[in-house]
């Protein structure tokens, strides 16, 4: 019985591996394989379009933990179909001091290009091994070259000292129920204090809490850390220097209180489109939408983009990033990952175009297509 189980599991592997095709077309929520024919293992991802070439960089994922065992991967592509394996560009590491070390968490790294010092410049969610999704990091690491390998320059809270532009005068000062309304989770009470700034005080010495995220370059080159902060109540857009490796300090928060993660977001025709999800762990649920003529807002509120057959679950996929494609001006590939926490590297990858109903993003559900002009 033994050598049975095991000659099928041999022949399971072997299925699933070394299937080298060439593809033409996406098939969301299928198996990808790499160039190699192996399974492209970059969840949570998002993609860096650098001369003429996509970087894909995303969550290694195991079999058995949702925990960083072997780091950040890359993967590149001409055609967005076919992605060939380049390296683990952030290897975890095995010194227990570093915040990196294997077991770690490191979620939903992001790279942008900084042409004025000619540098690849990663952030990520970082939680310290053995802490839980308690330290609410977020890490930067930077590479000479797209496809790495990078180097860790730090881990931290965001924006130490520093308030939100768009908190009043009067919710920075101390306030006397902070202390037990902390204690008090998940009340109507609570979600007011929460709504009126009780993170962002709490947090104020050490930094705001960052977990979910993405990054994004505007027309200017001005880039953005957004991120589900303030324990996943409120998502917050930081602003970040001219070199893309640190914050000017401005930073506001949106939508306080009501939940979001997985933020993602695009521009097209100079409005801000942002598609998030509610807090449900691994489980999928709504996605959220928003939309504002400036990154600093107002925002708005839109109702689900997704239409169809399952899209109160976001067709049971949580979003990691929103690509524009090169060279295209209406373009947009909402990702998303459709994961599966008690196997992590058989989550899946379902890519899906944005299409516009009245100037509207809509979000429906195809098994295959690809990128028409
Ligand atoms: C949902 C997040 O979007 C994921 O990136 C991950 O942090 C899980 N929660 C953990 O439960």
């Amino acid at each position: 019985m033994k050598h049975f189980l095991f000659l099928t599991f041999f022949i399971y592997c072997l299925s699933v591996n070394a299937q080298k095709q060439i593809y033409t077309d996406f098939y969301p929520g299928k198996l990808w394989f790499d160039t190699e024919g192996d399974i492209i293992n970059a969840h949570g991802g998002g993609i860096l379009y650098y001369e003429g070439t996509y970087y894909w960089f995303g969550e290694h994922k195991g079999e058995f933990s949702n925990a960083a065992l072997v780091g950040v991967t890359c993967y590149s592509s001409k055609d967005l179909y076919n992605w060939t394996f380049e390296r683990i560009v952030l290897p975890v590491s095995d010194d227990p001091n570093s915040p990196i070390v294997r077991g770690s968490v490191i979620e939903r790294p992001k790279v942008i290009y900084n042409k004025k010092t000619d540098t690849f410049v990663m952030y990520f969610h970082l939680e310290l091994k053995g802490e839980g999704y308690n330290a609410a990091h977020v890490g930067m690491a930077i590479s000479k070259q797209a496809a790495g390998p990078y180097t860790l320059v730090r881990n931290s809270r965001v924006n130490a000292g520093k308030w939100p532009a768009n908190l009043k005068e009067e919710q920075k000062k101390e306030n006397p129920d902070d202390a037990w309304m902390l204690k008090k989770g998940w009340t109507p009470e609570w979600l007011k204090a929460v709504e009126d700034g009780l993170f962002v005080r709490h947090h104020f010495k050490e930094g705001q809490m960052s977990r979910d995220m993405t990054l994004y370059v505007d027309d200017d080159d001005k880039a953005y850390h957004i991120y589900a902060s303030e324990d996943n109540a409120t998502i917050q857009i930081a602003e970040l220097t001219d070199d893309y490796q640190n914050y000017t300090g401005k930073y506001i928060r949106i939508f306080p209180a009501t939940h979001n993660e997985a933020p993602t977001i695009f521009k097209k025709d100079g409005t801000y489109w942002m598609i998030t999800s509610g807090c449900t762990g691994w489980k999928p649920n709504e996605a959220r939408m928003f939309s504002a003529p400036s990154i600093w807002g107002p925002w708005i509120q839109h109702s689900n983009p997704c239409q169809g057959k399952d899209a109160e679950l976001t067709f049971h996929t949580q979003g990691t990033y929103i690509l524009p494609v090169h060279g295209q001006k209406n373009m947009f590939i909402f990702m998303a990952d459709r994961w599966c926490p008690d196997n992590p590297i058989d989550g899946r990858y379902v890519w899906l175009p944005v299409l516009f109903e009245n100037g509207i993003p809509v979000l429906k559900w195809v098994n295959k297509w690809h990128i028409t002009e």
